[in-house]
Order: structure tokens, then C-alpha cells, then sequence
């Protein structure tokens, strides 16, 4: 299956599975699909820009902020050419801030901002993923027509053991052709 001119989002946020994004990146580049990488402030503190930059063979864009090239509001230019956006790996914070339709990053301003297909793929640790606040959450971007890829149970980075992994890239990346393929 080929994903060419398919232009894919990839959110990345401030968690330790972060590092599992450069194995997504891989897999949809295989694929020939154009990725972008958005990368949260707090993303960076566990990931970096160069190594995304580098897998993916574009810039990463992490700053509402940042100056552009051509006149182009980049959060409005990104929303508009994705086809999908992924959030993977989604922390706690940023399944809130979508909940409450906060614009003050830029990944939550371009979910905010696309008509593109929204793909939420969490990992916590498992009490943060059970507690009545995220579930709330999640159920309300599911009310939005947001997609999820449900954590895996199993041993968490943090010790403890129960739902929070991030599902399996593999299962991720499948989804995506699916979702893509089934437009
Ligand atoms: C070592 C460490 C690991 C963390 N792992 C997670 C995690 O796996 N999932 C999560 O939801 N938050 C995790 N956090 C908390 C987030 O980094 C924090 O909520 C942050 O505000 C998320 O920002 P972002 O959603 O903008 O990236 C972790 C924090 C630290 C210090």
C-alpha cells in the first residue's frame, strides 16, 4: 500500500513514549508519505528537532510563533494541506487542552484550525489514563469525531503496570493507511 501525496501531521507531545515517534516517522516514509512533525515545547524536552527533522526530510514546526518564508499563517497552511493528523504520542495535557478547544500551541491551534482527520493515540501512566478527568476528555473529542488508538495494557516506563503504552507503532501506522485509503 502506498500513502504518496498524502500529507500526514505527526503531533508529538511531552511523554516518555516520544521516542516512538521516530518509528512511526519511518514507517509512513516507507510508506511515501510527506510527514510533518509537530513538536510541543514539552515534546522537546524528550526528543529532538534534529532527529525528527532528520527521519522525516522536513523542518519541525513547534512555534505559533515562528517566522515564515512566504506570507503563510502556518498553523492555517498546515491545517488546510493535511490530510490526517496524528497525535502520537497524545500526554494527558494535550487530550485537555483539545477537550476545552485551547488554541495557544501550535498543535492544538491546527486541530482547532483543519477539516483533516484527527487521529488521538495516548500514552500515560495507567491511573493518569483511568482517571475520571482523561476519560471525560475523551469521550467528549469523541463526540467531536475524533479517532483513538486505545493504549495497551502492560509494564509502563514508570514501573507501574496496567493501560497506558502507547499502542503498537505497527497498529498506529495501520490505522493511518486504513483511515487515508478510506477517504
Ligand atoms: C519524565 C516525565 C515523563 C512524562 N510522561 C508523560 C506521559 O507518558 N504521558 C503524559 O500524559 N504526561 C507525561 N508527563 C507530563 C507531561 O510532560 C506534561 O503534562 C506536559 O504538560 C505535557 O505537555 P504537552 O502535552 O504540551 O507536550 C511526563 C512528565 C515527565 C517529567
Amino acid at each position: 500500500m502506498s500513502l504518496k501525496n498524502k500529507n500526514i501531521i505527526l503531533g508529538i507531545c511531552g511523554g516518555i513514549a516520544a521516542y516512538k515517534s521516530c518509528d512511526i516517522i519511518r514507517q509512513l516514509v516507507k510508506l511515501k508519505a510527506n510527514v510533518e512533525c509537530i513538536l510541543t515545547k514539552n515534546g522537546s524536552n524528550f526528543i529532538t528537532p534534529l532527529t525528527l527533522q532528520t527521519l522525516s526530510g522536513n523542518k519541525v514546526h513547534q512555534d505559533l510563533f515562528e517566522e515564515v518564508e512566504n506570507y503563510d499563517v502556518n498553523h492555517i497552511s498546515l491545517s488546510k494541506k493535511a490530510d490526517i493528523i496524528v497525535i502520537a504520542p497524545a500526554t494527558a495535557d494535550v487530550i485537555a487542552r483539545l477537550a476545552v478547544g485551547r488554541a495557544e500551541d501550535l498543535l492544538s491551534s491546527i486541530v482547532l484550525a483543519t477539516n483533516a482527520k484527527i487521529l488521538i493515540c495516548p500514552a500515560m501512566n495507567c491511573n493518569m489514563f483511568n482517571h475520571k478527568a482523561v476519560c471525560n476528555n475523551i469521550e467528549t473529542l469523541k463526540s467531536y469525531g475524533y479517532n483513538f488508538i486505545m493504549p495497551e495494557s502492560g509494564e509502563l516506563a514508570c514501573g507501574d503496570c496496567g493501560n497506558g503504552r502507547l499502542a503498537k507503532v505497527e497498529v498506529i501506522v495501520s490505522s493511518v493507511e486504513e483511515m487515508l485509503i478510506n477517504e
